[in-house]
C-alpha cells in the first residue's frame, strides 16, 4: 500500500487533479496495487481557510506520505499579498526545501499526433523527446538578497551560490538518468561569465568518469536556448542549474504542443512531489477547458520513479498517445479537424484505453 498526499491547490488544480487521481485508481485495479488518497489545502486555498499557504498539518502529511501530487497554487485573488506570503512563494518554495527535492525533473516529449499543435515547424519538432534536469534547491532563487536605499540611488541584488556538493548530487542524477535512456547528457551553464558556472563545469569533468557508457557535452545557456528550437532532437538529457532550467524548461513545453502536456517530478528526498509544469490558468479555471494530461503524466512519473511501477507508467502514457492519436483534444491542443473535449472527458477517454 502507498500514502499519497493530494493537494488539488488553486485554479484549474480542483479540476485537474482528480482526474489524475482516478487514472491511479485505475492503475491500482488493474495491477492490484492499493493507493491510499489524502487530500489537504494548500496555496491560495489554504490561505483562504488557515491563513496560511502551507499549513504544517499540510507538511506533515506530505512528510508521511509515499508521494505528494499537485495541482498548482496561486492566482489574481491573492497577488495583492506581499511576496513571501503568496502562494507560490510561500508554499512550492518551503514545500521542496522541507522535502528535500533539490531535482526537478522535466520530460518534453512530443506525441506524433501533436506535431500540428506546436507552432514550430513539422521538420523542427519531430523527434523531440528530451528531459531537463533542473537543481531546485540552491542558486539565485536561494542565494542571499537585498532591496535598499543607498547614497547612490535604490540597489538590489540576488546571489548565485552553489557548493560542489550541490552541483555533484544533481550530475549524478542526470548522468544515472541519462544512462537509462539514449547516453547524452549536455551540462548547460555560462560558464565563460559566471563563477558557479565553473565550479559547475568542473565538477561534470571530475564526475564524467564514473559514467563511461554516457557521453556528456557543455553547452553555455544561450546557445542551449537557441538549439531547443533550431534542433530539439539533439537532445536527451540537460542539467543545468535552478534559474537557467527554469527558463528552459518553460521554452520547451512550446515544442510538446501546449504547456498544457508538460509533466515534472521533484525528486531527491524521501518524498517526491510530482505536478504539471503549468500554473493554475485562472483564465480557464471553473470552465472544464483545461488539459488534465500534464497532471496525469505527472502521476505516470509518479508510478515511475516512486514505486518502480515502470509498466504501468509506460501504460498511461501510451494510453494518452491513443487518445490523442485517435483526435480527442481539450482547447489548448485543438486545431480544426480534431475532437473538441472537456477537461474529464480527457481523464475519461484516457482511463477507457
Ligand atoms: P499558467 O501556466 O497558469 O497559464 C499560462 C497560460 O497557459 C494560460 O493562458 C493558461 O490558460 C494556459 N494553461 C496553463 N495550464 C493549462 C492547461 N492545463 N490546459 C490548458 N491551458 C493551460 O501561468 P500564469 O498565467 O503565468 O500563472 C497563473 C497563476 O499560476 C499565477 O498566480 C502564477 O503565479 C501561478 N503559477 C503557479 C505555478 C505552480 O503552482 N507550480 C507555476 C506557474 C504559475
Ligand atoms: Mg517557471
Amino acid at each position: 500500500m502507498y500514502k499519497i498526499a493530494v493537494l488539488p491547490g488553486d485554479g484549474i488544480g480542483p479540476e485537474i487533479v482528480p482526474e489524475a487521481v482516478k487514472v491511479l485508481e485505475a492503475v491500482s485495479r488493474r495491477v492490484g496495487i492499493e493507493f491510499q488518497f489524502t487530500e489537504a489545502l494548500v496555496g491560495g486555498a489554504a490561505i483562504d481557510a488557515r491563513g496560511i499557504a502551507l499549513p504544517p498539518e499540510t507538511l506533515e502529511l506530505c512528510r508521511q506520505s509515499d508521494a505528494v501530487l499537485l495541482g498548482a497554487v496561486g492566482g489574481p485573488k491573492w497577488d495583492t499579498l506581499p511576496p513571501a506570503e503568496r502562494p507560490e512563494t510561500a508554499a512550492l518554495l518551503p514545500l521542496r526545501k522541507e522535502l528535500g527535492l533539490y531535482a526537478n525533473l522535466r520530460p518534453a516529449f512530443l506525441y506524433d499526433s501533436l506535431v500540428e499543435a506546436s507552432p514550430l515547424k513539422k521538420e523542427i519538432v519531430t523527434g523531440t523527446d528530451l528531459i531537463i534536469v533542473r537543481e531546485l534547491t540552491g542558486g539565485l532563487y536561494f542565494g542571499a538578497k537585498k532591496r535598499e536605499q543607498t547614497a547612490e540611488g535604490e540597489m538590489a541584488y540576488d546571489t548565485m551560490y552553489y557548493t560542489r556538493s550541490e552541483i555533484e548530487r544533481i550530475v549524478r542524477l542526470a548522468f544515472t538518468i541519462a544512462r537509462q535512456r539514449r547516453c547524452h547528457l549536455t551540462s548547460v551553464d555560462k560558464a565563460n561569465v559566471l563563477t558557479t558556472s565553473r565550479l559547475w563545469r568542473d565538477t561534470v569533468e571530475d564526475i564524467k568518469g564514473e559514467f563511461p557508457e554516457v557521453t556528456v557535452e557543455h553547452m553555455y545557456v544561450d546557445n542551449c536556448a537557441m538549439q531547443l528550437v533550431r534542433r530539439p532532437a539533439q537532445f536527451d538529457v540537460i542539467v543545468t542549474e535552478n534559474t537557467f532550467g527554469d527558463i528552459l524548461s518553460d521554452q520547451a513545453s512550446v515544442l510538446t504542443g501546449s504547456i498544457g502536456m508538460l509533466p515534472s517530478a521533484s525528486i531527491g528526498g524521501a518524498v517526491a512531489l510530482y505536478e504539471p509544469c503549468h500554473g493554475s490558468a485562472p483564465d480557464i479555471a471553473g470552465q472544464q477547458k483545461a488539459n488534465p494530461l500534464a497532471t496525469i503524466l505527472s502521476a505516470a512519473m509518479m508510478l515511475k520513479y516512486s514505486f518502480k511501477m515502470d509498466q504501468a507508467a509506460a501504460a498511461i502514457e501510451a494510453a494518452v498517445g491513443r487518445v490523442l492519436a485517435k483526435g480527442y483534444r481539450t482547447p489548448d491542443l485543438y486545431v480544426p479537424g480534431t475532437q473538441l473535449v472537456g477537461t474529464a472527458e480527457m481523464g475519461q477517454l484516457v482511463r477507457r484505453e
